[in-house]
C-alpha cells in the first residue's frame, strides 16, 4: 500500500510515547462505528495502540446506543463485567469511558449508578477525550502523557489523521435529526440536523482513497437531509443536497462504489433518484425504514407521510434502478397499534418485498412522546406479531438471496473468510459473498458466479477482476 499522506503510524513525535492499550466497545449504529474509529485516531498520536481485549487494557472506552431499552441495558451489564478487570489491573488504574448516545442521554446519572465509571463523553464531544483523559490522571496524582486543545470535532479529526483498515469505510457526512418521530430518542442524543461542508468531505475521502478504499457510505441519521455548504469559491451556489455530493464523490480516483445511510421518506430530492439511473459507482441499495404500513400508526409516530406515498416513491426508485435492493426498518406494537393497524404492516411488506429489513418491539423511552401515550401494547402481543413479521421478512430475504443464483456480481473483497484461502466480501446489493480465492485479491473488485446463497450469505465461483 502506498499512501502521500502522514499516516499515524510513521509519525516521528509518537515514537517517544509509552505504549498504551486501548479497548472500544461499539454498539448501535454505524456512527458509532466511525465515531469509534475517530475516537481511535484522536487518542493514536497519545500512545493508545488498538486492544481486542479489554483484560490488560490501559483505557476502555464503551461507545453506547440509547435508540432501545436493551440497547442501554447492556452497557450497564458490561461495566458490571468490567468493574473486576479494572480492581485487577496492576499499576496505573484502568481508566473506563462511556461515550456515545447513552451518555449523550444520561450524563452524570452514569457514575452514579456504576462508579467504575471514569468519564461520560457525549457524541459530539469525543475530540476532548485526550483533554478529558488528561483529567482524571490529574485527579489521581499521574504523570499526564499530553494536552492539547481542541475546536470542533471535524476540525480535529482532519482527513490525514484518519487511519482505515479494509477497503471499505464509513464517512459521516450528517448529523443529528429534526423529525422528531414520537418513539425516537435521536433527537435528544444527536441534537439538530447539521452537514459537513463539501470540501471536507471530499477531503477526508481523497485520503482514504490513497490508503486503498474502494467504497464509501455517506452516514447520517437522515443522510437525505444533507446540504452541505458547497466547495470553496462557489458559495453562490447554495447549498448541495445529496444527490449533487454523490455524482462529485464519483470523480474521486479510486472511489468506486457509493453507498448512504440512512435516509428518510419525506427528504427525497428528485436529483438523488435521478442519480440512481445515471451514476454507476451508486450501488443498487437503498435502506428506507417505514415503521409501519398504518396511516394510523404512521401519524401517531408523526413520521409525516403515509404507507401509500412510501409505496410510491419506492415505486420511483423501483423505475430509476431497476433489481435495486429495498431495505427498511419496523416496529411493532407501537401504542395504540390495533390487529388491523398490523395487518396493515404485513400488507405493506408484501407489497414492497424488502431484500432485507430489520424489525423492532417498540420499547418506550424516557422522554420521547410515545412513552407517556395511552394504549400501550402488551409485551405478549408485541412478542407474537414481531415473530409473524419476522417469518415474513425472513422468507423475503432468503427469496432475494436466492434470486442471485446463476448471476454473476461484482464483489469488493473486504477480508479473509472464516475457512482457510475463503474471501469474503459484498455484493452491490450488500450481501455478504463468500469464494476461495488468493489474498492478493483483498481491495479489488472480483466477479462472481454465484452458486448458492443462504439468508445471509451467498457463496460463488471467481471468475475474474475488473
Ligand atoms: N435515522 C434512522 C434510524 C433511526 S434508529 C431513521 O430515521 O430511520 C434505527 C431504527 O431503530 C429505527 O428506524 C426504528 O425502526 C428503530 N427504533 C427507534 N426507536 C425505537 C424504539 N423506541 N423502539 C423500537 N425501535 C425503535
Ligand atoms: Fe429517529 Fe425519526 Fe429522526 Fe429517524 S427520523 S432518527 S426514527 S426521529
Ligand atoms: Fe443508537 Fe445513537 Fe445510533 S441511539 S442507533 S447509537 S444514533
Amino acid at each position: 500500500m502506498t499512501t502521500d499522506i502522514a499516516s499515524p503510524d510513521t509519525a516521528a513525535p509518537e515514537e517517544a510515547q509509552t505504549r498504551k492499550r486501548l479497548f472500544i466497545k461499539t454498539y448501535g449504529c454505524q456512527m458509532n462505528v466511525y465515531d469509534s474509529e475517530r475516537m481511535r485516531d484522536v487518542l493514536h498520536p497519545l500512545g493508545y495502540e488498538p486492544s481486542d481485549e479489554p483484560e490488560g487494557a490501559d483505557l476502555i472506552i464503551l461507545n453506547t446506543c440509547h435508540i432501545r431499552e436493551k440497547a442501554a441495558e447492556k452497557v450497564y451489564s458490561e461495566l458490571g463485567r468490567l468493574r473486576p478487570l479494572k480492581e485487577k489491573k496492576d499499576g496505573a488504574p484502568m481508566t473506563i469511558a462511556v461515550a456515545g448516545c447513552v451518555a449523550q442521554a444520561e450524563g452524570a446519572e452514569i457514575q452514579r449508578r456504576a462508579p467504575v465509571v471514569d468519564l461520560v463523553v457525549g457524541p459530539q464531544t469525543y475530540h476532548k477525550l485526550p483533554e478529558l483523559i488528561a483529567k482524571v490522571h490529574r485527579e489521581r496524582g499521574e504523570a499526564l502523557d499530553t494536552e492539547f486543545e481542541v475546536e470542533d470535532k471535524f476540525d480535529l479529526l482532519a482527513p490525514a489523521k484518519r487511519h482505515v483498515e479494509g477497503p471499505a469505510a464509513f464517512v459521516t457526512i450528517q448529523e443529528g435529526c429534526d423529525k422528531f418521530c414520537t418513539f425516537c430518542v435521536v433527537p435528544y442524543t444527536r441534537g439538530a440536523e447539521w452537514s459537513r461542508p463539501v470540501d471536507q468531505i471530499v477531503a477526508e475521502i481523497r485520503a482514504l482513497a490513497a490508503q486503498g478504499v474502494r467504497e464509501v457510505t455517506l452516514l447520517g441519521q437522515n443522510v437525505n437531509a444533507y446540504h452541505g455548504e458547497a466547495p470553496s469559491g462557489r458559495e453562490a451556489d447554495g447549498p448541495w443536497g445529496l444527490g449533487q455530493l454523490v455524482r462529485h464523490i464519483a470523480l474521486i480516483g479510486g472511489i468506486e462504489r457509493i453507498r448512504f445511510t440512512t435516509s428518510h421518506p419525506n427528504d427525497m430530492e428528485d436529483d438523488l433518484i435521478a442519480a440512481f439511473a445515471d451514476e454507476p459507482k451508486l450501488m443498487p441499495y437503498l435502506h428506507l425504514p417505514v415503521q409501519a404500513g398504518s396511516n394510523k400508526i404512521l401519524a401517531a409516530m408523526n413520521r409525516k407521510h403515509t404507507a401509500e406515498q412510501y409505496i410510491a416513491l419506492i415505486e420511483r426508485f423501483r423505475q430509476a434502478r431497476p433489481g435495486i435492493a429495498i431495505s427498511g426498518d419496523m416496529i411493532v406494537g407501537f401504542p395504540g397499534e390495533s390487529d388491523e393497524d398490523f395487518d396493515a404492516t404485513m400488507d405493506l411488506v408484501e407489497t414492497i418485498n424488502y431484500a432485507s429489513c430489520f424489525s423492532f418491539k417498540y420499547s418506550r423511552r424516557p422522554g420521547t412522546p410515545g412513552a407517556s401515550m395511552a394504549d400501550q401494547v402488551d409485551e405478549e402481543i408485541k412478542t407474537q406479531r414481531l415473530a409473524r413479521l419476522q417469518a415474513k421478512l425472513e422468507a423475503q430475504q432468503i427469496a432475494f438471496n436466492k434470486m442471485q443464483i446463476g448471476k454473476n456480481l461484482a464483489v469488493l473483497f473486504e477480508k479473509e473468510g472464516r475457512k482457510d484461502g475463503q474471501l469474503h466480501g459484498r455484493s452491490p446489493y450488500l450481501q455478504s459473498v463468500h469464494v476461495e480465492g488468493p489474498k492478493s485479491l483483498l481491495g479489488q473488485i472480483g466477479h462472481v458466479e454465484i452458486l448458492d446463497a443462504s439468508r445471509n450469505a451467498l457463496a460463488g465461483r471467481l471468475i475474474g477482476v475488473s
